[in-house]
């Protein structure tokens, strides 16, 4: 790897891109402008497309009529870095220890875009010319569900006309595992807000006489899940596409303990799920209910004697197919108004949502996405479905008809979302390998 990679990775993770939080807003304009200024030096022709909230960075070469056309899509945004005092050194000040940068997006998803930006630059050095057509675009909306970037295929779909989309903003399930993701789960998101009095009040002058609103809010959590760890709303399920055996035994035979994996990694004392599967079932292949978030209250140091008057909690659910997003949240909606304890009310604000996708391994694009990967790391492609979400791909499908090749570089342990994000530079290089071998393999 060249002695400046590092430093224009550092440069890029420097940019606090965090885009759920509007205080960030500028410095996702630099970061993008970063991004624009990048790509320009690499030879591409780039623009800075503003949109609604975040630009979109969008690249490509010289179009030359007879070649396959690629979509390589990535985002510049990154989740907040909060909890901020559980991180060994400042998430914005990338430190590199035992071969590992350390960053608020070191691998979500700046380190595997930059990894595609690096050997695209390669490429044209070596070559003068990339073997394919091709569409770098970068958003700045992933982390908040892309509201913008459909509509900005819709405006661009002739302009933006592919064979297919290359994407690495998955996992691989272990390191030095090249692995390919042929499905993710969707996500949908709700906040309920539990109102009681019209104000705050003392708790020994009112207390008994009127509803709580966190105990109500906790009742009515308490009823969306049963014991067995089920979700308990009525027809969550209905639509759900059971789990055939063939796959089971797959997943099974993959060079990983996930139950193990995951209790190493989370430090749990023991596993917890729906019953009847495994960990890698219960992520890949079946839908959840989560809390996010909660809150109402005194939150300060010591005591205070209230009532609080509101209480709230942010709840996404994951899909699976053929579950359908706006229906679970109608269905969603209608078991916490039919759960809501007495004595309060309820607000219920529906959030962004985007839907699972699952494409076929095998099929011609799915095989040169395999032999890449088994060029770039020597070794054949473990085959997995993924439990996290990347809104914009069902949309690829839908608007530019084309299927996403999912080849990405987390690893297990690489604490995206969470503090400590970190990305080994052997995954980086691996990153730049993969993006001339899928190159090279879909030119043919
Ligand atoms: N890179 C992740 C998605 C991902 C993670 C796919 C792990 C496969 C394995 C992406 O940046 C992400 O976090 N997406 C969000 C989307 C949501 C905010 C709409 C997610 O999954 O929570
Ligand atoms: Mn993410």
């Amino acid at each position: 790897m060249r002695d400046n990679y590092l430093e224009e990775y550092y440069s890029f993770l420097r940019f606090p891109s965090v885009s759920t939080d509007d205080k960030y807003k500028e410095k996702l304009v630099e970061c993008a402008n970063w991004l624009v200024n990048k790509l320009t030096r690499i030879g591409l022709r780039t623009q800075l497309v503003p949109t609604k909230r975040h630009p979109i960075v969008w690249a490509r070469n010289e179009h030359r009529p007879g070649r396959p056309t690629v979509l390589i899509y990535g985002h510049y945004d990154v989740q907040p870095p909060d909890p901020l005092d559980l991180w060994d050194s400042p998430p914005f000040e990338p430190v590199l220890k035992n071969g590992y940068v350390f960053a608020r997006g070191a691998t979500d998803n700046k380190g595997q875009i930059l990894s595609h930006i690096l050997g695209i630059q390669e490429t044209i050095e070596e070559h003068r010319e990339l073997p394919v057509n091709v569409h770098l675009v970068i958003e700045g909306e992933e982390e908040i569900g892309s509201a913008n970037l459909g509509p900005f295929l819709n405006q661009n779909r002739e302009a933006l006309k592919c064979d297919v989309a290359v994407v690495s903003d998955t996992g691989m399930i272990a390191r030095g595992v090249p692995t390919m993701s042929y499905g993710l789960r969707g996500v949908t998101a709700l906040e309920v807000k539990v109102i009681g009095p019209k104000m705050d009040l003392h708790s020994g002058v009112f207390g008994g006489a009127v509803a709580n609103p966190i105990t109500a809010l906790a009742q009515l959590l308490a009823t969306l899940h049963d014991r067995e760890g089920r979700v308990a709303i009525a027809g969550f399920y209905d639509r759900v596409t059971p789990l055939e055996e063939w796959e089971r035994d797959a997943w099974r035979k993959l060079p990983v303990d996930g139950d193990k994996l995951i209790r190493e990694e989370t430090g749990v004392s023991e596993l917890f799920g729906e019953a009847g599967y495994n960990s890698a079932e219960r992520i890949w292949a079946r839908p959840t209910a989560e809390i996010n978030g909660i809150g109402g209250g005194y939150q300060g140091q010591g005591t205070k004697t209230v009532i609080p008057s509101h209480a709230f909690a942010k709840l996404t659910f994951r899909l699976v197919p053929e579950q359908r997003g706006e229906e679970i949240l109608e269905l969603a909606k209608t078991h916490l108004e039919k759960n809501l304890p007495k004595g309060v009310t309820m607000d219920v604000t529906t959030g962004h949502s985007g839907p699972w996708y699952l494409t076929d391994p095998h099929s011609a694009m799915g095989e040169a996405a395999q032999r890449a990967l088994r060029k770039a790391f020597n070794r054949d492609a473990a085959l997995i479905r993924e439990g996290g979400s990347i809104p914009i791909v069902s949309e690829f499908r839908e608007i530019l008809g084309i299927e996403t090749l999912l080849m990405g570089l987390a690893l297990p342990d690489c604490r995206a979302h969470s503090p400590n994000e970190n990305f080994p530079l052997e995954n980086f290089e691996g990153g730049i390998r993969l993006n001339k071998a899928i190159m090279e393999e879909l030119a043919h």
